[in-house]
């Protein structure tokens, strides 16, 4: 990792990115620029991180060939206006800003720059995270790679079509709100067995994080997983029956086409 990365905007996703990045390639520190609104918050991540801090976010362009943009949305106009005549054609620019597109940032840079949409979910923090990655046409496969390197230092990242970023936000960026409700009532389920609330959040997400765990390292197909626990008139299929005469699977797939309605819904908005 020996390009010059910036960052504009030092604030929790980008503090994450960077932590993952130098954790991974620890001689990338010398090569991290940063920016911040709030100097004195960019100069103590400076110093925590061992980066570069720097006065303006046009200082972060005019160091680095690859820039992450970690503003808020409603922040991104201001950014993209300030910034606009400083980018080289040959810079690649990283946006991580929910809900905005690559045809909106093209809007006002121009279609001539190297533009990626990155969505990181939450468990990025404990560098577990799932990024679903879109570029424009004038990224080469190279600079997508860096990206993904990025990206794979905190997680798992993944290139996607643009057109399905927005659901696939939702079954990993939503999605961990959900798996928290179902971890909850599992736990309320022992809880109603007698079980200690503690003692029931342990069990039940230790048994979610392996049975993830089964699911992408050994690749098993969830059916399979299901059909392994359950024996024929067991204790696990009388749970599955259960759970599929209240419809459980389907409550699922309309709460995430409900999202999708949403979310569309606030795209549109924003046109
Ligand atoms: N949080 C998530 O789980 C998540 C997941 C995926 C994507 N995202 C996206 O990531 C982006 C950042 O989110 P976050 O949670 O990291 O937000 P955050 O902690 O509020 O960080 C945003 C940072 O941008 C700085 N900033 C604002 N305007 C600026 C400007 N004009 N120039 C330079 N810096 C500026 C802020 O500075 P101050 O210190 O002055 O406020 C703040 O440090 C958002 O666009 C969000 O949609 C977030």
């Amino acid at each position: 990792m020996n390009r010059k990365i910036g960052f504009i905007g030092a604030g929790n996703v980008a503090t994450t990115i960077i932590e993952g990045l130098i954790d991974t390639y620890p001689q990338a520190c010398n090569n991290v620029y940063i920016s911040n609104r709030n100097k004195n918050k960019g100069r103590s991540l400076q110093k925590k991180l061992n980066i570069n801090f720097c006065e303006n976010n046009v200082d972060v362009i005019k160091a680095c060939e690859v820039f992450f943009i970690c503003v808020k949305p409603d922040n991104y106009l201001e950014v993209l206006k300030e910034i606009k005549s400083f980018i080289s054609k040959d810079s690649l620019i990283i946006s991580i800003a929910a809900g905005i597109s690559i045809d909106y940032i093209q809007g006002i840079l121009g279609t001539s720059f190297k533009i990626v949409r990155a969505m990181p979910n939450i468990a990025v923090s404990v560098r577990t995270g799932m990024t679903t990655i879109s570029a424009n046409n004038n990224v080469t496969e190279k600079e997508l790679n860096l990206v993904m390197d990025i990206f794979n230092s905190i997680g798992l990242a993944d290139v996607i079509d643009e057109d399905l970023i927005d659901v696939a936000t939702i079954i990993s960026s939503c999605s961990p709100a959900f798996v928290a409700m179902f971890i909850e009532a599992l736990a309320d389920g022992g809880v109603l067995q007698g079980m200690s609330r503690d003692k029931a959040y342990k069990y039940v997400a230790q048994s979610m994080m392996g049975t993830a765990k089964m699911i992408v390292d050994l690749e098993k197909h969830p059916g399979e997983l299901k059909d392994l626990v359950s024996s024929p008139a067991g204790i696990t299929i009388e749970g599955v029956y259960n759970l599929e005469k209240n419809g459980f699977r389907s409550i699922i797939m309309e709460a995430i086409e409900a999202c999708n309605l949403k979310i569309k819904s606030l795209t549109d908005r924003k046109k």
